[in-house]
């Protein structure tokens, strides 16, 4: 069975564009693939952020995750910082990273780029932190979003690197991205994704959002004036997103939703779209509600730390020998 490892970030409330994206594709491949899934709480924290909301954003996380249809029997589910390989195999990455691919790293480039004050050296060098959440497991695919296959390059590239230099220790893993749903954008600004920082929140549909006050977004999300129903995210980006959350939520190809509304106008299909993501939020709260309440969040963390760690300390035994830590 081929391997396949995806993480998260607990920085905030998920959203439609991490489920569609992320989450939707981790329960599609759970059945073919050996899959391990973690929260990336240590990449949480190059940013500031309260304790006591790192704490609800990675238990909401678990529960979401197994709302979801996560299956805990199929996936190891883990955090990050249950399993200190992690960080020990991140200084080692970082050592193998030059400070000019780092700086090419588009979210350090952005935020330095708008003059934002206050960029850690922990953003800086997360992408091999990132690299090294991989590597400890060699995986053969990582499924993310287009937003982190560059970071994936990276982590080729250190694998690549190290294997030269010290001899082959790491497998080199594939992105994994769909066609479909690759990126969701922001409803009120679709030339941005959907984002957990976006300064607008009618842009973003929360997981953990009112499943009325979602459906309100859906209908005033902004699209065009041309007023004719097709998939064209180069002129209807507004639309073509609609349309993508619409057919990756039912199912349903976009060409079919399409010929459906032909000869109609934007305020029915957005009614029909309104109420297909009323109904996914308030089927999924139902059951992250029940999973909070039961106490399973903890015990999927326990077995997956067990698991994940007993392939990662084995790799980073490797690793310290191969580079001298270990006399
Ligand atoms: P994060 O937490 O920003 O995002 C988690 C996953 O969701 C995808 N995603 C989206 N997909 C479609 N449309 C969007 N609007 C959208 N926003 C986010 C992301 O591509 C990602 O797949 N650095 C990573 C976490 C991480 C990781 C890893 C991932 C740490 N180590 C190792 C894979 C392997 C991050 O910040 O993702």
């Amino acid at each position: 069975m081929k391997r396949m490892l995806s993480g998260i970030k607990p920085t905030g409330r998920l959203h439609l564009g991490n489920y569609i994206g992320a989450i939707s594709q981790f329960k599609k491949y759970q059945d073919e693939y050996e899959m391990f899934i973690f929260i990336a709480n240590e990449h949480a924290i190059t940013v500031p952020i309260e304790a006591k909301d790192l704490r609800k954003n990675t238990k909401d996380l678990i529960a979401l995750y197994l709302a979801c249809g996560l299956d805990p029997e199929k996936v190891t589910i883990f955090l990050q910082s249950d399993v200190p390989a992690h960080a020990q195999l991140g200084w080692v990455m970082i050592c193998m990273s030059y400070m000019g691919e780092l700086q090419r790293m588009t979210q350090y480039k952005d935020k330095t780029a708008k003059g934002e004050t206050g960029v850690t050296a922990g953003l800086f060098t997360y992408p091999p932190l990132m690299a090294a959440d991989i590597l400890l497991y060699d995986p053969d695919y990582v499924p993310v979003g287009v937003d982190q296959k560059q970071h994936v390059e990276l982590t080729r590239n250190l694998a690549e690197r190290f294997n030269h230099r010290y001899s082959d220790t790491f497998k080199i893993p594939e992105p994994l991205t769909t066609k479909v749903g690759q990126k969701i954008f922001s409803l009120q600004d679709p030339e941005k994704k959907m984002s957990k920082s976006a300064a607008d929140p009618k842009g973003t549909i929360d997981l953990l959002d009112d499943p009325a006050a979602a459906r309100k977004k859906i209908m005033s999300a902004k699209t065009d004036s041309l007023g004719i129903i097709q998939f064209d995210p180069i002129n209807q980006p507004g639309l073509a997103n609609l349309l993508t959350i619409q057919s990756v939520l039912t199912n349903e190809p976009v060409e079919s939703i399409v010929s459906r509304y032909e000869g109609k106008g934007y305020g029915e299909l957005k009614k029909e779209i309104g109420q297909t993501v009323f109904d996914f939020l308030s089927n999924l709260q139902e059951k992250y509600n029940e999973i909070l309440k039961s106490g399973k969040v903890e015990e999927v963390l326990k077995n997956g730390a067990e698991k994940a760690s007993y392939i990662a300390n084995k790799k980073i035994r490797k690793v310290y020998k191969k580079v001298g830590f270990t006399l």
